[in-house]
């Protein structure tokens, strides 16, 4: 099977329930972003922050990765100043595969190969434009299988011998 024909196969099952937070770092950003989703058709549930004021990453990203976590959405969109803080909460979850992605390269290769279920973004480094041509490319990209389905299967053996 060619790979054009498995990622545009992939776009008819598209993705269609996101689970999104931020700190006061990414508030901006995720409401622009909660705005051109709904736009295009994706069910948002906002996990908060409501506003800009100060607030501590990681209770709204452990609220996102649990919800991931139990499948209460498909996938999981967080950001903070850099997306760092929010990647290494997030991580902490079972199942969450959370990737950092400030460049559309990882975002394609975060879905190709590590079937990232979470996505962690900077509010403080990317432009709402750039943002979001990252959030639409990892969206539509499938994982590949293959061989990277041995590697996650490895991750989650890991998570089984380590988590309780
Ligand atoms: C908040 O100042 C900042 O530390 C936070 O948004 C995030 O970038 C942490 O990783």
């Amino acid at each position: 099977m060619s790979l054009w024909y498995f990622e545009n196969s992939f776009k008819e099952n598209k993705i269609m329930k996101i689970g999104i937070g931020s700190d006061h770092a990414g508030y901006r950003l995720k409401e622009e972003l909660k705005k051109q989703l709904r736009k295009e058709g994706y069910e948002i549930v906002d996990f908060g922050t409501r506003n800009n004021k100060s607030a501590d990453y990681p209770g709204y990203g452990l609220k996102v990765a649990e919800s991931v976590s139990k499948k209460e959405v498909e996938r999981g969109v967080l950001i903070c100043g850099t997306g760092l803080g929010m990647a290494i909460v997030a991580n902490k979850v079972k199942g969450v595969r959370a990737a950092c992605c400030n460049d559309l390269f990882s975002a394609r290769l975060s879905r190709l190969h590590n079937d990232a279920n979470v996505l962690t973004l900077g509010g403080r480094i990317l432009a709402l434009e750039f943002a979001w041509e990252i959030v639409t490319l990892w969206l539509e990209t499938p994982f590949s299988r293959g061989k990277h389905s041995r590697r996650i299967n490895q991750i989650k053996s890991i998570e089984k011998e380590r988590f309780i």
